[in-house]
């Protein structure tokens, strides 16, 4: 079976037990502040899994695709990658472990014709008030899967979420395919990371909200939320022990082979993941900078550079890779072929900046290499890591790669103090939100979001109705919005929009939430950028009488206590698009 034809499955089956297929959000969250890309299926779920009601109803499914950074370290071995497709399926109060479990089962045995005897499960063991799974126990049980391969685990292997430090999580059972290695050891078990068990689906049992305050709320109706990993999947069902063996990869691991002189399979895997988490990154707007998204893009790109060096591959045939994977890919992610000059373009363009002080770089790092082994010293000091970075451009984690092959180690403290101590913007500071925790839909972050509807209003007045909304970014400190427009905005304008922004806070707006069709919503006058994304039932957003947008939420409910409105920056992203950094004060 093709992955293109395992997703169709996965997606019917679900569709066929009630669920209501809903489209993949982008790599890039467009209205969660507090992370840097969509870890996971639920992600773009979160204000329904807290209870919003979804227009959709309240059994979902879906393909989402997702970059987890987290694991860019175990990228190369056999199961790790930077950019994955999950698949899930959710109940928003609807069923629980019962149903959830009954569906995973008679999935991979009836649709895939999975071997059942080489599935074991995990439940969670319980702990202090959280009681242990004997139910999901009991129903695997009853399904079929003898009880001497469900394991009861503790919190650190059954227990999911929340992804950030607050959010919906719960007790999960993770379900496991036994690759017929050897066990490592008498205790070898699904916890253990030998390879022994690959695990390919997990279900959360979503009972709890974690606060800020590190306490777990009870959620008012308990969710399931599932995610299978589309490429562990269909590498089992292939009789592949790996990924790069499928056809998601193979002709890009071929033609790297091909053209390099010094294979490796780490760097090929390396450079293979790495340019694929590139090219969905770039589709959905990322561009190489040094903070964010963007520097882990830089991060991404400038590895596959190395590494294409290091197996003596001339980094000239980077657009050659890219050209399989846009083949390769096309029918499975249509949007890769829609964007590949532009993925060309910008691929290149960093790679070009890049080498011209690559070679520098390399011989600076030897140098003190050296210098530093003949002082005995097997640690290279903050600073030489720091002009390695300011200088010639290697990610403090390049060096570290690099001086690992070299048998030594990178101050790594003292290069984060001068970076902070160099830069306004430290990548410290972006990093923290990775850890920042998800649905912070703080006051801040919903006053930005109800910003965004009147900026992106005043916008269509001051400048004409092709001013629309391409793009959004909001955190608890500002708001960033991309729109279509030829040329550079004036003063005089900013001015106006500012003041018409101003104008509408002063006016203390209601702002009210309605759902309906797309057509009622088009035919209402709603401007609504992500509209598709919702199928047949929206929500209208309608700020007075001065904005009407169909959009997820949330939004302030009265435009008063906003605070007041001004544009910081005004900037060109691409052609015909440009960005407004924006602050409430
Ligand atoms: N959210 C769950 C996971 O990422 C399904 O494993």
């Amino acid at each position: 079976m093709k992955a293109i034809e395992l997703r169709k499955k996965y997606l019917n089956f679900f569709e066929n037990h009630g669920h209501k297929v809903i489209p993949s959000a982008p790599v890039v969250p467009e209205n969660d502040p507090t992370v840097l890309f969509t870890t996971a299926g639920m992600h773009p779920l979160v204000p329904y899994l807290l209870g919003e009601p979804h227009p959709q109803g309240k059994r979902l499914t879906d393909y989402q695709k997702c970059i987890r950074t987290g694991d860019i370290d175990s990228v190369g071995d056999l199961s790790h990658l930077t950019f994955f497709e999950m698949m899930g399926n959710w109940s928003l109060g609807d069923y629980f472990k019962h149903e959830s479990i009954e569906m995973s089962y008679n999935f991979l045995k009836d649709v895939l014709g999975i071997d059942m005897d080489k599935i074991s499960v995990t439940v969670f063991a319980g702990e202090d008030q959280i009681p242990r799974d004997e139910e999901a126990a009991d129903r695997w049980a009853e399904m079929g899967i003898p009880r001497d391969r469900i394991y009861y685990c503790s919190r650190e292997h059954n227990w999911w979420g929340p992804a950030g430090e607050t959010g919906p999580c719960g007790p999960d059972t993770e379900i496991f395919y036994d690759t017929g290695k050897e066990k490592c050891s008498e205790k070898c078990s699904p916890a253990c990371s030998c390879g022994k068990y690959l695990e390919i689906w997990n279900n959360v049992f979503m009972q709890y909200n974690k606060t800020k305050e590190g306490t777990y709320e009870p959620l008012k109706a308990p969710n399931v939320d599932t995610g299978l990993g589309l490429e562990r999947v269909i590498s089992l069902l292939q009789g592949k022990n790996n990924v790069y063996e499928t056809e998601l990869f193979l002709e890009v691991m071929n033609t790297i082979e091909n053209l390099s002189k010094n294979f490796s399979i780490q760097s090929a895997r390396i450079i293979a993941d790495h340019l694929r988490a590139a090219m969905f990154m770039i589709v959905d707007g990322v561009r190489p900078s040094n903070v964010e998204q963007g520097y882990v893009l830089r991060r991404l790109l400038r590895r596959i550079i190395r590494h294409m060096r290091k197996i003596e591959l001339d980094t000239g045939e980077i657009t050659t890779l890219v050209d399989v994977f846009v083949n390769i890919t096309k029918e499975m992610y249509p949007e890769i072929s829609e964007n590949a000059d532009t993925i060309r373009n910008v691929i290149v363009e960093e790679k070009n900046k890049f080498i011209k002080t690559l070679e520098h770089g390399e011989k600076e790092f030897v140098k003190n290499v050296e210098r530093a082994k003949q002082e005995g010293k097997n640690k290279l000091e903050g600073q030489v890591v720091f002009r390695l970075y300011d200088t010639f451009g290697f990610p403090p984690e390049m060096t570290a790669e690099l001086a690992d092959e070299k048998d030594m180690t990178i101050d790594m403290e003292s290069f984060e103090e001068l970076f902070k101590k160099h830069q306004e913007l430290s990548r410290a500071g972006s990093e923290a939100k990775f850890k920042g925790g998800l649905a912070d839909h703080s006051e801040k972050t919903t006053a930005y979001h109800t910003a965004t509807h009147l900026l992106h209003k005043a916008l269509q007045i001051v400048l004409g109705p092709h001013a629309t909304q391409k793009g959004s970014n909001i955190t608890a400190d500002r708001l960033r919005f991309d729109f279509a427009n030829p040329q550079k905005v004036t003063k005089e304008e900013l001015q106006k929009v500012e003041d018409i922004v101003n104008e509408q806070i002063g006016r203390d707006l209601i702002v009210t939430c309605e759902e309906m069709s797309i057509e009622e919503a088009e035919k209402s006058g709603a401007t609504g950028l992500f509209a598709s994304k919702y199928g047949d039932k929206v929500k209208v957003y309608t700020i007075g009488d001065f904005s009407k947008e169909i959009c997820g939420g949330p939004h302030v409910e009265r435009t008063g206590g906003m605070g007041h409105f001004k544009i910081l920056k005004e900037e060109g992203v691409a052609a015909g698009i440009r960005r407004i950094k924006a602050i409430l004060e």
